[in-house]
């Protein structure tokens, strides 16, 4: 049977995890979060402390690491050598190494297998970077999230004031400009835009718009719900 596949990119601090988390719900689809298998690799490398500029220093560390999915309630779980790290990838620092390492094809690879498993298992809202150009290229749906640098900057510095921390906006643009930079001109898989692709800017949508615009979109290229009992079994 031919799963159902809703591709989703964009740059950092889009809303894409959000957003596609809640379509899952509202769909019946699973999310696989790609993001997080990169974080779970670099959280390795930290732990290993592996400089993540050294590609052979990374290359022999990440055999080592072994990155699995579960799932538990329709939650997606991150196991790192057979600990749930879910909780510990969420930092600036894990998101500064993952973005790095995943410039190496070989880490690339290993995770790119991965998802696609996931995705020939069941049907998937899938967010990443090279979800549409290259994990999924005949995923039904294709959807490119993004915002302005000022709104993604200030969503982020809202986030940290309500968790309490320490932060300067400048900064937080600067980091997201240096990250966009860096996820769309390195050489392998770059972040791009494909031509099929439905841009959906929410610089000026909220959550639930931006919710309402994808569900009308996957609508628009043939989702229609399956029946009850039909999903995968570890959903
Ligand atoms: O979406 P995120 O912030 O959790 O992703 C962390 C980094 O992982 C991101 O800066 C680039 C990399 N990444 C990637 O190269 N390809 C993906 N499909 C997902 C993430």
């Amino acid at each position: 049977m031919q799963h159902f596949n809703i591709a989703v990119d964009g740059p950092a601090g889009a809303g894409k995890s959000t957003i596609a988390r809640a379509v899952a719900s509202r769909l019946g689809l699973i999310y696989v979060d790609t993001g997080a298998m990169y974080r779970a690799m670099a959280l390795y490398l930290l732990r290993e402390k592996v400089l993540p500029s050294q590609e052979a220093g990374v290359l022999a560390a990440c055999e080592k690491a072994r990155v699995t999915i579960r799932y538990e309630d329709g939650i997606q779980k991150v196991i790192l050598n057979g600990e749930d790290v879910s909780g510990l990838i969420r930092t600036e620092e894990v998101g500064e190494t993952a973005s790095i390492i995943s410039g190496y094809v070989p880490v690339r690879e290993k995770l790119v297998e991965l998802q696609r498993q996931l995705a020939r298992d069941a049907d998937v809202i899938m967010d990443g970077r090279d979800i549409a150009s290259c994990v999924l290229p005949d995923a039904q749906v294709k959807i490119y999230l993004t915002a302005s640098v000022r709104v993604r900057a200030e969503r982020r510095f809202k986030e940290l004031k309500e968790r309490g921390g320490d932060c300067d906006l400048a900064k937080i643009e600067k980091d997201i400009q240096e990250r966009d930079y860096r996820d769309m001109h390195r050489e392998h898989s770059p972040l791009i835009q494909v031509k099929e692709a439905v841009l959906v800017d929410t610089s000026d949508l909220d959550i639930p718009q931006t919710i309402g615009r994808i569900i009308t979109i996957a609508r628009e290229h043939g989702f229609t719900p399956r029946e009850e009992g039909e999903g995968p079994d570890w959903k």
